[in-house]
């Protein structure tokens, strides 16, 4: 049995791989094998054996032991069948991959091709189809709103605005749901343009209150109504994903020059993903953990482990990967919103 952890990394994968291990070895009998750095690892044949003595220890701690990378077999010239022959040679029955959007998309492509593998699904965006929530998100969160709320103290002593950015290239969860828990005065995220305007006169008016520390929170993929503000474009990934991070610094601009406040800026970046994930994620990807080892037992080749209605379920990883799952508009605007300015 082949597994492997891709793409970012983010609290939890050590916990699924135990879980994994566990299960595999001490109910079915499986031998392990985990690959290093993602599909890297299954196409050029670097492995790391697994048992459980090996994965003592490991629930608490963040990151992954089999190390990650967004290599895609796909951008290179005969990956494809590269991985599937790595998998052959190292004696691989089946595959469980451990990532988002993009290791998942690989492991769909190559099980058209015929490989037994099963998909479980992470990314601390929580912007993955098919499942209400991925581990790592949970942690995410809780980091974030830990810095807002030590951010708030300080903002309020000086009456200063605090912009926080914090991760999300599609989707805007981790901004939403740290800036409702946080008591953010405004919530930038990708799937709503913003109006650095709108926003200016809603802080204006909480100055003219008598309060006007504020903190923004800014996911890192939000952009403004087009035409409103100038963006800077960077460079592309394996998977086309453009490197973001900044947009914060733009934001604080626009409002320290359009209300003359005081105006300070957070990058959060990977401090959202390193460190020990809370007790939610652990015990999530535990369940995905024992119910991955279990699919690949039923048979259930092409698909993904999910959490729906608080059950663990199956459903295929073209579900998955096909479409962001972007944040639901009744949070955004029907609670988020409700607190800004
Ligand atoms: O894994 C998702 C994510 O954390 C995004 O939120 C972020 O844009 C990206 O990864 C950062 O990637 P890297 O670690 O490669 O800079």
């Amino acid at each position: 049995m082949g597994l492997l952890t891709g793409g970012g990394d983010c609290p939890g994968l050590n916990a699924v791989i135990r879980a994994v291990v566990r299960k595999g070895e001490t109910f079915y009998g499986d031998q392990l094998v985990g690959f290093l750095d993602g599909w890297r690892g299954v196409m050029e044949r670097e492995t790391m054996s697994l048992d459980i003595e090996r994965c003592r220890g490991l629930l608490p701690k963040g990151g992954t032991i089999l190390g990650t990378s967004r290599t895609n077999p796909y951008k290179v010239e005969g990956g494809p069948q590269q991985a599937l022959d790595g998998l052959r040679a190292e004696g691989v029955d089946a595959l469980i991959a451990i990532g988002g959007d993009d290791t998942l998309g690989v492991a769909a492509k190559l099980a058209a091709e015929g490989l037994m593998v099963v998909g479980v699904p992470k990314t601390i965006d929580n912007d993955l189809s098919g499942t209400e929530v991925t581990f790592g998100f949970d942690t995410a969160v809780q980091i974030a709103t830990d810095a807002i709320d030590r951010l708030h103290t300080t903002a309020e002593s000086h009456d200063r605005v605090m912009v926080v950015e914090v991760m999300g290239r599609h989707a805007g969860w981790i901004a939403t749901e740290a800036g409702i828990a946080g008591g953010a005065a405004e919530i930038l995220i990708p799937e709503e343009p913003f109006d650095i305007e709108a926003i200016c006169e809603r802080l204006r008016g909480r100055h003219d209150r008598g309060r006007y520390a504020s903190l923004v929170v800014v996911a890192e993929g939000a952009a403004p109504v087009a035409g409103t503000m100038e963006l800077q474009s960077g460079e592309l990934d394996a998977f086309g994903h453009v490197r973001l991070g900044g947009i914060a610094n733009r934001v604080a601009q626009g409002i320290e020059s359009r209300t003359g406040f005081e105006t300070r800026v957070t990058i959060l970046g990977h401090i959202q993903r390193g460190g020990t994930p809370t007790a939610f994620d652990r015990v999530l990807a535990t369940r995905f953990g024992i119910a991955a080892i279990d699919a690949v037992h039923a048979g259930a080749s092409g698909e993904m482990v999910a959490l729906q209605a608080g059950q663990i379920v199956r459903v295929p990883l073209s579900v998955a990967v096909g479409k962001s799952k972007t944040v639901d508009p009744g949070l955004y605007h029907g609670v988020a919103e409700v607190f800004f300015g």
